[in-house]
Parts: C-alpha cells; structure tokens; sequence
C-alpha cells in the first residue's frame, strides 16, 4: 500500500496554496490511502477523469449527499441508472428552456444593486457582502423560488461544505442537525410555494407526471441549491482575489473574446469543488494500486486540473486555453448540471467589477474557509476605494 504520511489537507499552508503539494503528490503517490480522509487519494488527471467516468464500478457515496432533509430518505443516486439519467435530462432540459440572455441581464442587475451599497464604503467584506448575496439571488433566479435570508444560505452552505469535509473536522452533530432543519425547512416552503416558477416549478409538476417520490425530489433540490450557492459563493471570491492579485489578468480579461475562456480557465486554475468522492463497487486497480470492494476514493479534481500529463504550462493560467478538458463541472454521469448558469454569474460579475468606478483592492487580511473539498474564502476584506 502506497502511504504519503505528509499529507495533510487542512494545513494552513494547503488552505492557502494547495498546489505544489498536489504536484508533488501526482509524481510521487498518485493512489494512496490516507487514514485521515479515509479514503484512496486519487491526484492523475486520467485516473480522476475514470473514476467519475465509471459509475458502474466507482459508485457515489450516498451518505455524502443525501439527508438533505429531514424526510429525504432516498437520494437521486439510489435510483436506477435509467430513472436517473431522466431526472438529469429533466433538470438539463428546463434549464435548457429559460432565456439565458434574460438571466444574463437580470445577474448583472442583481451585482449593480449590490455594488451600490459598497463601492463607496472604505471597506467591506466581499464574502459577506457580494458573494453571499449575490450566490442567494441568482441561485433563487435560477430555481425559480424566492430568495431566502442571506445568512441563513451562508450558515447552510458552510454547514454543508464541513459535511462534505466530513471525515476531516471535528463532529458538530448539533450544529449538523441545526443545518439539516434548516435546510429541511427551506425545500420544504419552497416546494408548497404558490410563487415557485422556472426550473423549480418544471422539475416539480414533471417529477409528480413521473411518480418520483418526494424524499428523491426534495435530493434533488437540494442538490441544486448546494450546488449553486456553494459554487458561486467560493468562485466568485477566488474570482475577485484573483482580480486584485494579477491586476494584468483583470486587464486581459476586457477583451470579450477572452471571457468565455478566461473564465473557463479560471475554473480549471482555481475552481472552488476541489475534490469529491465515489466508492468503489467491487475489487480494482487505479494507477496500478488495488482498491477493494467499498473503499472510498477521494477524486482530487484540483490536481487533476494543474497535471501536465494533460493541461501545458499547467500552473499558468492561459486565458484563451482551447482544448481546456477540465473536470472543474466534475465528468460523466455526475457531472454540473448548472455549469452554464455558474459561467454566467462568473462573466457578469467580472463585467460589472470592470464597469466599477474604482478598482477592487485589498482592505485587510483574507481568511479561507478551513476545508478541502470547497476551496473558499471565508472573509476578503476589500474596497473600490483609493487608500486613504
Ligand atoms: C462555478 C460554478 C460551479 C462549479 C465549479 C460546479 C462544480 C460541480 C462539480 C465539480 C460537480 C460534480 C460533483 C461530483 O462529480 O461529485 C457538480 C455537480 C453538480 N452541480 Fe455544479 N458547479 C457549479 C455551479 C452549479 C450551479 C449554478 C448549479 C445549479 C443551478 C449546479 C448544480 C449541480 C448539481 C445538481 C450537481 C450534481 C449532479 C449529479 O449528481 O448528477 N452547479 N458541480
């Protein structure tokens, strides 16, 4: 069994800059156990790309992504491969249907009316202010419901984000129970809502046309939301840090035929899903190392993106990268059902940081969220103000 005793994922030095250990980890154990994770350690771009490929060997852990509700019971991943994959294409195909322009417009009025009330304060924290916000309007636009209390998505998202740490921090059942209710509570008044339309309203009055139960709806749901807030809130503070740190990326990334790729580039440099996991359904070998029946293997989707076996000038980012096979959406089966709607915000916002006045600058010291698998500030002082 290949160990790697050094590794430790919540190290100060990883939260801040997590990838010479994962290039270091590629060349030297590319598949190992790691006690505390609990899992095989998958770094290889091909051999992360495989494990989400294949979900009939490599199978997600349910534990990990159900109980988002109090009545869940079933997961959208207990289901059957065909029932799945039509739960899929019902929430590909009504996100399918909105008016994608439409949401384009109404994201960037959304990030306006939140610039107002900041650019002129002398500083402010972006995590609080912009990304928590901002991650709770579009995600209700998305879905198609009324947007909740910003805190209350913060407390949820950061709640769920040490879920998905599981394994690494400290037990708050508590505090987990705390996040289970109100969450629970959420899905359950959005779905009673007489004011839910879009993708929420289609997903509902399809799956009922399809006798889905509700527990795997209620997944589903929550799946989404996750999905969203989680992603947006992370991505678009790693955005706005990158912003101030490579003010000639910032410039670079003025040029509309830039965006779209810039953008993409920036997801594959420093995407905020670092890591997932999936479990091993029967007896394999990954990279020459013997997973058994019910291992867990923990895919590291941010080596993955820096590995020179697949991406040149890996720790660079090039703006206009073509191919760029990143798995910042995941791949396969499981892949981001949102990923257009999360590359809308991360244009708008970048457009509307462009349009601002003054420039984004540092106000303080930035603090990231303490866990693995979401890559995030935690707090990113800032201001468009000059110092005084
Ligand atoms: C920049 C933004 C985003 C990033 C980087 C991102 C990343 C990811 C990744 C890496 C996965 C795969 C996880 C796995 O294989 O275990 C995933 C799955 C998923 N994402 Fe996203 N996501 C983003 C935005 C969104 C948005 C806006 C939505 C919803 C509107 C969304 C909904 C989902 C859902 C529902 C899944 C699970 C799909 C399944 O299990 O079949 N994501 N996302």
């Amino acid at each position: 069994m290949s160990s790697a005793p050094d590794f430790d994922p919540l190290s100060p030095a990883m939260l801040e800059d997590p990838y010479p250990v994962y290039a270091d980890l590629q060349e030297k154990h590319p598949v190992f156990w790691h006690e505390k994770v609990g899992a095989w350690v998958v770094t290889r771009y091909d051999d992360c790309r495989e494990v989400l490929r294949n979900s009939e060997l490599f199978v997600r852990d349910p534990r990990r992504v159900s109980e988002v509700s109090a009545e869940s019971g079933e997961s959208i991943q207990g289901l059957d491969v065909n029932a799945q994959s039509e739960l899929r294409r019902l929430v590909t195909g009504s996100i399918h249907d909105q008016d994608l322009e439409e949401i384009g417009r109404r994201v960037r009025a959304s990030i306006d009316r939140i610039f107002e009330g900041v650019l002129a304060r002398p500083s402010f924290d972006w995590m609080i202010e912009v990304s928590a916000r901002l991650s709770g309007m579009i995600t209700a636009d998305f879905l198609g419901v009324t947007e909740p209390d910003p805190q209350v998505f913060k407390t949820i998202v950061e709640g769920m984000a040490r879920k998905f740490d599981a394994d690494l921090s400290e037990p708050d059942p508590e505090a987990e129970q705390r996040v289970r209710d109100a969450f629970g509570g959420l899905i359950d008044g959005w779905l009673s809502s007489p004011e839910t339309h879009g993708t929420m309203l289609t997903l509902k009055n399809r799956a009922a046309e399809m006798g889905v139960p509700v527990g795997v709806i209620k997944n589903l749901i929550g799946l989404l939301f996750i999905g969203s807030f989680g992603t947006i809130f992370a991505s678009s503070g790693s955005l706005a840090h990158l912003f101030i740190q490579r003010p000639d990326v910032f410039e670079k990334l003025r040029d509309p035929a830039l965006l779209g790729t810039g953008v993409e580039e920036f997801l594959r440099f420093d995407g905020p899903t670092q890591a997932t996991s999936r479990m091993a359904k029967q007896e394999t070998r990954v990279s020459g190392v013997t997973i058994k029946q019910g291992d867990p293997v923990f895919v590291v989707l941010a080596a993955a993106n820096r590995d020179p076996r697949q991406f040149p000038r890996p720790h660079e980012l090039v703006l206009d990268r073509a191919p760029n096979r990143h798995l910042g959406f995941g791949w396969g089966p499981h892949s981001c059902l949102g990923s257009l709607f999360g590359q809308l915000a991360l244009r708008e916002l970048t457009r509307a940081v462009h349009d601002a006045p003054g420039p984004l600058r540092l106000a303080g010291t930035p603090f990231r969220l303490p866990t693995t698998t979401v890559r995030s500030f935690a707090s990113l002082p800032v201001s468009f103000q000059p110092e005084s």
